[in-house]
């Protein structure tokens, strides 16, 4: 028997991966960028398990059995077992290959709930399976057929999911491209709005979106593109406030093109809209007092809940104000639960 656990973190994009060119494969339509968190609070862990003894796979999701008919699961394990098998062929291992799998998995936050649930989870089941069936090179591109965004959270710091050329999706992966202490001492503060699964999952709201909106057009053809370059720029530069504009940017253009579609879906809610706002108001005093450094962004998934990048010489202020605008009732519940926490180098 073979036993393997390991946990990976979420990552938050700030140029958004929104829209596929083939569902199957899960290829984008444009790059994206994101970070990804540190362990010390919103991970996935998962056990994987492999025995002569076991009879049928089987998947357990926080704590509850589940079918293992999932495509997406399903993909990944396929594409683990034939290069893994690949080795084989190589002479380097023993036969495993015909030996079933156990898998359990939970996530310590609330899945599905546009909290980039999906992504920590496939990484990590990813990454479990790899370790267990000792399979190597780029995992990222197995993780990517799990959910889009799980290729982001292979890696650690600031990565950039490449949306590649090619039919085959063999050039559609993601890499680091600079360390989690780019920007120092920066934190990420959580504030979650609603932690129920959403109304319309991101497959269908991608879907709509690239079938119904012709905002959508334009941001494929002429604007994201652009935007990865200038944020590319930002963060060779170390330009922070320039990094809290674009980011402010494609979150507001994601949300437009999910509004354009038809029906539209919306993911973001009152509160979210007034978090947004409360942002761009402290940001207007940073710059009246010329504190570019100290702007605060923010970004939102396919939810309601707000992620912000907050600089860490004013994490405390901002963490008060938003305590201040939306006091938190008593005992704290999901609506008014707010987390703090930090980026981190994983890989
Ligand atoms: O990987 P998915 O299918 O859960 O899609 C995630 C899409 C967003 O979180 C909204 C944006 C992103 O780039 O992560």
């Amino acid at each position: 028997m073979r036993t393997v656990t390991c946990a990976a973190p979420v990552n938050i994009a700030v140029i958004k991966y929104w829209g596929k060119r083939d569902e199957r494969l899960i290829l984008p339509v444009n790059d994206s960028i994101s970070f990804t968190l540190s362990l010390d609070e919103m991970y996935s862990k998962t056990t994987v398990s492999i025995s002569p003894t076991f009879t049928e796979d089987k998947f357990w999701l926080n704590g509850k059995e589940e079918s293992l008919e999932n495509p997406r699961i399903q993909n990944c394990l396929k594409e683990i077992r034939r290069r893994a098998s690949k080795r084989k062929l190589e002479g380097s291992d023993e036969d495993v290959l015909n030996w079933h799998v156990h898998i359990c998995s939970a996530n310590n936050f609330p899945t599905a709930a546009g909290l980039a649930s999906s992504a920590a989870g496939y990484a990590c089941l990813v990454y479990a399976l790899g370790q267990v069936y000792g399979v190597e090179g780029d995992l990222s591109s197995i993780a990517r057929q799990g959910s889009g965004s799980a290729c982001r959270s292979v890696h650690g710091g600031l990565v950039r999911w490449y949306k590649g050329e090619m039919e085959d999706g063999t050039d559609s992966f993601a890499r680091p491209i600079a360390p989690a202490n780019h920007f120092p001492n920066l934190r990420v503060i959580i504030c979650v709005a609603n932690d129920g699964r959403k109304k319309t999952g991101s497959t269908e709201g991608m879907r709509r979106t690239v079938q119904t909106s012709r905002l959508m057009q334009y941001r494929i053809r002429e604007s994201v593109g652009l935007r990865i370059d200038s944020m590319m720029q930002a963060i060779k530069e170390k330009n922070w406030s320039a990094f809290c504009d674009l980011t402010i940017a494609d979150s507001n253009e994601m949300h437009a093109v999910c509004q354009d579609s038809f029906p539209p879906c919306i993911y973001m809610s009152d509160t979210s809209h007034a978090v947004a706002s409360l942002v761009h108001q402290y940001n207007e005093i940073q710059i009246s007092k010329g504190n570019l450094n100290n702007k605060v962004c923010y970004t939102f998934d396919a939810g309601p809940n707000a992620c912000l990048f907050v600089p860490g010489a004013v994490a405390n202020e901002m963490l008060s104000l938003l305590l201040r605008t939306f006091p938190p009732s008593s005992p704290p519940n999901a609506d008014n639960f707010i987390r703090g926490m930090k980026p981190q180098t994983l890989s």
